[in-house]
């Protein structure tokens, strides 16, 4: 008989209470090219419950039933033929797990081509490897697809929430000046902490002031998550040949057209899904680097028992500040 495992899954989409729940399902055997990891951690992102939740498919899900969540974290136990036995008992945090595929994070077990599970440097958490896939490579690419930032100014919206957080440490770590933007003291404590060198109130009635005050030739990048409720304020603050680099969706954007094209400005949109392959190998090399260097930390963690996986989606659903993870057992 086929060996079982606890996983979190659901066949409809709908609400997280109506719909996950946690049950024995076969383990799954690595394919060629693919290594098995054992997990201890799962994180939950926005894009987890958004999927759960039904809202970006419509109809039924693509497979008899879904095992949620992109990231995590664990040890490889197995491989499929044509992969380095020598990668079994070793630490990996996994990418993509769940993306156009039936088996994500929350479970036992998860199989993967080998490049989606990506070594655990000695000095990253478990907590820490969960934390990276979506939120970090899409920080990433924000920051790096046009170019490199040294000596650049670059302001980064949202600075408590997941990806702002990596953004201010990779951004930090290229050897830029990194300008945060929160909405809360303790927010602001978060962004401080990831390195930001200043921190502006964005619902303050002076941000573009604070901001100017802080760079007064502009800053040459924005990683944006709220395009369209910032789109004044990132009008007057980037700087000639800036790029903003947009990765949530808060509505319709309307922007001042001419001080950005005589300034120049690029705006870039972000899918993390759909970026290149090159880059992408590029996003996962550069931030496994900046994990084993010690430059990217934890946010405060909210944990969940995988039992309570319905727990966890609420939490993300609901603003949680810091990261929502679930422990594995
Ligand atoms: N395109 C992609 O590939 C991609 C990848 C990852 C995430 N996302 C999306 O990006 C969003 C954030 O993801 P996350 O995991 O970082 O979520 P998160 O940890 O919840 O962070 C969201 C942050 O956005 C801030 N924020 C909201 N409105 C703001 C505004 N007008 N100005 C500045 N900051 C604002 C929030 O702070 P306040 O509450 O203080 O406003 C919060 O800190 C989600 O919608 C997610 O689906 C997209």
């Amino acid at each position: 008989m086929a060996e079982t495992m606890r996983a979190a899954v659901y066949e409809r989409y709908g609400p997280a209470r109506d719909v996950l729940r946690v049950t024995e399902i076969e383990r799954p055997e690595p394919g060629p090219g693919d290594v098995r990891v054992r997990l201890r951690v799962s994180a939950v992102n926005p894009t987890d419950w958004r999927v759960r939740s039904g809202s970006q498919a419509g109809g039924d899900p693509p497979f008899p039933y879904l095992v949620p969540n992109q990231d995590g974290a664990g040890e490889i136990d197995a491989v499929g033929d044509g992969v380095d036995p020598g990668r079994v008992g070793t630490r990996a945090w996994v990418w993509f797990a769940a993306h156009g595929r039936q088996h994500g994070s929350a479970a036992q077990w998860v199989c993967l081509p080998e490049r989606q599970a990506v070594p655990l440097p000695e000095a990253a958490s478990l907590d820490l490897g969960a934390s990276l896939g979506i939120p970090a490579l899409t920080a990433h690419h924000c920051l790096f697809r046009d170019g490199g930032l040294d000596g650049g100014t670059v302001l980064v919206a949202g600075g408590a929430g997941a990806v702002g957080h990596f953004a201010i440490e990779l951004a930090r770590r290229a050897g830029a000046r990194v300008i945060a933007t929160v909405s809360s003291d303790e927010k602001g404590d978060l962004a401080r902490a990831a390195g930001a060198h200043t921190i502006v109130n964005y619902r303050g009635e002076d941000a573009a002031d604070a901001i100017r005050a802080a760079a007064p030739e502009g800053v040459d990048r924005i990683v944006e998550v709220a395009p369209a409720a910032n789109a004044a304020l990132d009008a007057e603050v980037i700087a000639p040949n800036g790029v903003v680099a947009i990765y949530a969706a808060d509505g319709e954007l309307t922007t001042p057209v001419r001080p950005l094209m005589v300034r120049n400005v690029a705006l870039r949109f972000v899918l993390v899904y759909n970026i290149a392959a090159e880059w992408l190998a590029r996003a996962v090399d550069e931030v496994s680097a900046a994990a084993a260097a010690g430059d990217l930390s934890e946010l405060p963690a909210h944990r969940f028992p995988l039992d309570d996986i319905a727990g966890a989606h609420e939490a993300v659903e609901g603003g949680a500040v810091g990261k929502v993870l679930v422990d594995i057992p």
